[in-house]
């Protein structure tokens, strides 16, 4: 299936709603888990001198569960979009235990536009994640190019995302499967993020010919795909 590109940011308030109401708890624990378990196969202890940075961190969920996970680290999510820094900080506000992310901060900026610079003056960035933000960039030099940016020799990137299907009948499959559980704005913003998604071929190839080629790239299950690894 070809590629349907969609809009970067994530702006319309019905949209930021919908999405920051769901529950997709299941999937962030395990990324979670995915992360910590790549930490303690590589022998990397994150201490109190640590930045991770979550890039296209949406209402937050993910940029929680880090500085949960590892209170010791300084967390910076960051999204071009105002009004999902706007529900981030806000869930951040209400949560049920404010002193345990009172590491995490968010900053509202467009990842193209972004230098390590903006983020932190003293600190290298550790651990640099994403998830669910790959297939909203439009192109894959300004996905990689960032992650250049803000990466040192020692930065570990881990990077989750959808995988387009491959075909419409697939996506179409997978669409329905989502309204059984969702509601019609986020089923059909998640059917424009298939269509969006890249493939792990176009993902290799882009890290094979811009010779980044100590990122590995894995699917996960028939929906997902992770890169890892430095750059
Ligand atoms: C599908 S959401 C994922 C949110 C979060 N990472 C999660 O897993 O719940 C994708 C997010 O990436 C943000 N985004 C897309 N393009 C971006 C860009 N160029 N710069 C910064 N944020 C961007 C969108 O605004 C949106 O909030």
């Amino acid at each position: 299936m070809e590629r349907t590109v969609e809009p970067e940011l994530m702006e319309r308030e019905d949209q930021v709603i919908s999405y920051a109401k769901a529950d997709f708890s299941d999937g962030e624990n395990n990324l979670i888990n995915q992360i910590n378990y790549y930490l303690i196969k590589n022998n990397i202890n994150l201490n109190d001198k640590e930045l991770i940075v979550d890039l296209g961190c949406g209402p937050g969920n993910i940029s929680e569960k880090l500085s949960i996970k590892w209170p010791k680290a300084e967390v910076v999510g960051i999204d071009g979009s105002k009004e999902m820094i706007r529900v981030a900080e806000l869930n951040k506000k209400n949560s049920s235990n404010p002193s345990q992310l009172k590491n995490l901060r968010y900053m509202c900026a467009d990842i193209k536009s972004l230098k390590s610079s903006d983020i932190s003056l003293e600190k290298n960035i550790s651990l640099l994640v994403s998830n669910s933000l790959i297939h909203h960039i439009t192109y894959l030099d300004d996905f990689f190019y960032c992650l250049e940016k803000l990466s040192s020799k020692l930065t570990i990137n881990f990077h989750k995302d959808l995988k387009r299907p491959n075909d419409e009948k697939s996506a179409l499959h997978l669409k329905e499967k989502c309204a059984e559980k969702y509601n019609d704005i986020l089923t059909n913003d998640y059917y424009a993020s298939l269509k969006a998604s890249y493939t792990s071929k176009e993902l290799k190839n882009f890290i094979f010919e811009n010779k980044l080629s100590s990122l590995e790239v894995f699917e996960e299950g028939d929906q997902y795909l992770v890169i890892y690894g430095k750059v």
